[in-house]
């Protein structure tokens, strides 16, 4: 089975091919190649704002896609190979998501003509075999954004062959994306409860508003990463909001004010780049990494996890995965993440959430919802 995964739903535009390997089935969770995962990225165009402008996503999405379509398919022009059609319906920037709905409506309209033209052909011609082709035009289906972040550690080069579902489920899986910070408590790979979620700023939000204060390139994750190399994190004690509360919920704004808050007292004018700002990244990323790694952590012991799972575009910071890496063995559970590649936005997991959901007649409207939950 071949699956074209499309994701718009906010500043990477995305086009994916998809194979599935081995379906799923009710015990094993199921297998995939990536034939093609191509993104353009605008974060260029959105830096000089510090955010991501809906309309000029729009304007993006609309000018990206017929270009990445082109590459798409070349050099194989032919879409008659594919079963499923997945394309991003939310959460994310509505202008930004019906960019992608109506380019998937295109599409599957096109292909639709192209299979009454080779019904046509095989009634003309009966002898050719065309046993290998698809009878009618494959499935349009929306995806939740989140559902393909959530099952995006599906998309690995090592195939999971030795992979048990006794050994994954129940499983504690975090989302943290700039749009999202959750904690789900997944019984198996199609059922969960959300034990949680951030009740202000998502982890990637907090990490590019702390970036924008140090006058760092918007997105600022990995440019905190990248300059906390060079600090130390223990220079400066900032808060761990909500650590040790008994619930699974997260806020991390008042994180932030506490940035800014150091960087006035600490510097007259306020001039940050005047001042550590290695220190200020290093302590603020140790900060937020106490709180996601520990709220996690407690969730997995309450609710006898046997494994966790991290994904969204903060799953990309490496101490965050070597310090869930190092809690999960010492707790002796498993620990999935997705390949790098696969963390920040991509249509490869819109595929495998598509056809996760075929298998189970799970189906979303396809109209773009921004609020759209998981
Ligand atoms: O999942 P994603 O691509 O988009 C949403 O669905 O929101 O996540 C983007 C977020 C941004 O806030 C970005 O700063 C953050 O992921 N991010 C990182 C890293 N790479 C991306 N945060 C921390 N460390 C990173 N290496
Ligand atoms: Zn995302």
């Amino acid at each position: 089975m071949h699956i074209l995964g499309i994701e718009t739903s906010c500043d990477e535009t995305s086009l994916a091919l998809i194979e599935v390997l081995s379906p799923a089935r009710e015990r094993t969770p199921p297998q995939f190649k990536v034939i093609k995962n191509l993104i353009s990225s605008q974060t260029k165009i959105h830096e000089p704002f510090g955010g991501v402008v809906p309309n000029l996503a729009k304007r993006e999405h609309l000018k990206n896609l017929p270009i990445l379509y082109k590459k798409f398919i070349t050099p194989h022009p032919s879409l008659l190979t594919i079963d499923l059609i997945a394309v991003t319906v939310g959460p994310g920037l509505e202008p930004a998501l019906w960019t992608g709905i109506e380019f998937a409506k295109k599409i599957h309209a096109d292909l639709r003509r192209q299979y009454v033209d080779q019904h046509k052909l095989i009634q003309a011609y009966p002898h050719k075999s065309a046993s290998h082709l698809r009878s009618s035009a494959p499935p349009l289906v929306g995806v939740n954004h989140l559902e393909g972040h959530l099952y995006s550690f599906l998309l690995t080069p090592k195939p999971y062959t030795l992979l048990n579902p006794q050994m994954i489920f129940p499983a504690i899986s975090l989302i943290v994306s700039g749009g999202h910070t959750i904690l789900l408590l997944m019984k198996n790979l199609y059922e969960w409860k959300k034990l949680g979620e951030t009740r202000d700023d998502a982890a990637g939000e907090a990490f590019d508003k702390v970036a924008r204060l140090l006058e760092l390139p918007y997105p600022g994750g990995p440019q905190i990463e990248k300059i906390s190399k060079k600090g130390n994190p223990a220079a400066i004690e900032f808060p761990r909001p909500m650590l040790h509360q008994k619930n699974y919920d997260f806020s991390f704004s008042g994180l932030k004010t506490a940035v800014l808050y150091h960087l006035r007292n600490t510097s007259p004018n306020p001039k940050p780049r005047t001042q550590n700002p290695a220190n200020v990244a290093a302590s603020f990323q140790a900060a937020i990494l106490d709180v996601l790694v520990g709220k996690t952590m407690r969730a997995a012991k309450e609710f006898n996890a046997k494994s966790i799972i991290l994904s969204g575009g903060v799953a990309a910071n490496k101490p965050l995965r070597r310090a869930l890496a190092k809690e999960t063995k010492k707790s002796c559970l498993a620990f999935f993440a997705p390949e790098f590649g696969y963390n920040t936005d991509n249509a490869a997991m819109i595929a495998v959430a598509g056809y996760i959901n075929s298998t189970r007649k799970k189906r979303f409207k396809l109209e773009a919802n921004g609020n759209l939950e998981i």
